[in-house]
């Protein structure tokens, strides 16, 4: 059956190549109700991620697709560097003023601990690029704006399972890139209420991949993150020198305890957000003033400590993981799950795959694809 014919939406994401632009890109394009326009510099991704998604959106295509459809198939793809303004303006000037709906801005840099050696180059990166994105997006008449934002914004937070009216106390020079954002968001939707709509979504920790194993996260050097981490000792690509950081924490196992969600069940979320920019949406109805500016949790609402993960990804990879309990991490705080109630009362944000899913499919891809988008 071919998708009703409503005009498609043209979308701008940044990040389209990235571990989550990827499967955001693929939540729009399943829709078959947006044109997806993806700026990336690939500072930490591949081209062919965006080549990859394309062809699941081609293959899942009805027999009967429009002309319209097949369009909403194809990604037009920029590489360019949103630090550098005049890129941004010749993408924007392309589709003319009004051309682009929305956009949904998601490049950024992510590493906590380089960010503390290098404030400076993420300062730029997340938040003059964010500046001057804002900027060419007035320039040009588009005003819905859906932005990556995370947990690290509530530092060590006060209250668990977390909800959005804690405090934002990030503790690190990325998390202070998020919050800044956030805050320049909020300042810009109070400055012209009559223009802006902007959406934040906090994201907790994403894993798993697209079940068809085609796109996933392909992390440089030795992963950071526990999921990628197990995957790529499991694959023999780093050595399988777990070290599992404190088991005295004040949980159920005594490790670190986060908030795991499938990184499909993220993406579609992107898509209510969206939604919420539509003029005929509620969800700013209950803002505090005219300014039109939310932000939402999108996690799971639901704990997983490290050795719960661990076992996890014993049972999908078949490996046998060793590990040393070391003594704490400095920065590690023992709980972060989220409240996602607010997405899911106003949104309707649902994360329904298990964490079973979520190693099934992070394997799937993994070993589809032992050395990335390289293979
Ligand atoms: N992965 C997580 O655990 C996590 C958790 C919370 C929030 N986030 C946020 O989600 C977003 C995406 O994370 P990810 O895991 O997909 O990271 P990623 O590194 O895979 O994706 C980011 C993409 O942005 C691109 N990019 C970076 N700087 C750019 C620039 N100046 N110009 C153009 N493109 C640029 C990179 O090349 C990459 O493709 C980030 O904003 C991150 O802060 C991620």
């Amino acid at each position: 059956m071919s998708s009703s014919q409503e005009p498609l939406k043209r979308v701008l994401v940044t990040g389209g190549a990235g571990y989550i632009g990827s499967h955001v890109v693929f939540a729009l394009q399943e829709t078959r109700r947006y044109k997806v326009i993806s700026i990336d510099n690939n500072h930490n991704s591949d081209p062919k991620a965006l080549k990859r998604v394309a062809q699941i959106a081609k293959d899942a295509l009805p027999e009967d697709a429009t002309e319209q459809d097949k369009d909403s198939a194809e990604i037009d793809s920029h590489s360019c560097d949103l630090t550098q303004a005049q890129e941004v303006r010749a993408v924007f000037e392309k589709y003319g003023k009004g051309g682009i709906w929305g956009v949904i801005h998601i490049a950024a840099y992510k590493a906590v601990g380089e960010s503390t050696e290098k404030p400076l180059l993420y300062y730029q990166n997340n938040v003059s690029a964010t500046v001057s994105l804002l900027q060419t997006m007035g320039e040009y008449e588009c005003f819905r704006f859906v932005y990556s934002s995370s947990a690290t914004v509530y530092g060590t937070p006060p209250t668990i399972p977390i909800p959005e009216t804690t405090r934002l106390q990030a503790d690190s020079p990325y998390g202070r890139s998020k919050v800044m954002c956030e805050n320049i968001l909020n300042d810009l939707c109070h400055a012209e209420p009559e223009k802006w709509r902007a959406i934040s979504l906090r994201y907790f920790n994403p894993g798993g991949a697209h079940p068809s194993g085609l796109i996933g996260e392909e992390p440089r050097g030795r992963p950071g993150n526990l999921f990628p981490l197990l995957a790529h000792m499991a694959v023999g690509r780093v050595p399988a020198d777990l070290k599992v950081f404190g088991n005295d924490y004040p949980t159920p196992d005594g490790t670190c305890v986060r908030d795991y969600i499938h990184v499909i069940d993220l993406a579609r979320g992107h898509l209510l957000a969206l939604d919420a920019l539509q003029p005929e949406s509620k969800v700013f109805d209950n803002c505090p003033d005219e300014a039109k500016i939310k932000a939402y949790n999108l996690g799971k609402g639901k704990g997983m400590s490290v050795l719960q993960i661990v076992e996890a990804m014993r049972t999908a990879t078949g490996f046998n993981y060793q590990y040393e309990i070391v003594g704490r991490r400095r920065g590690d705080v023992p709980d972060l799950t989220a409240d996602p109630t607010l997405a899911e009362k106003e949104l309707g944000f649902k994360a329904p795959q298990t964490l079973e899913t979520m190693c099934k499919d992070l394997w799937n891809w993994q070993t589809k694809n032992p050395r990335g988008y390289e293979d």
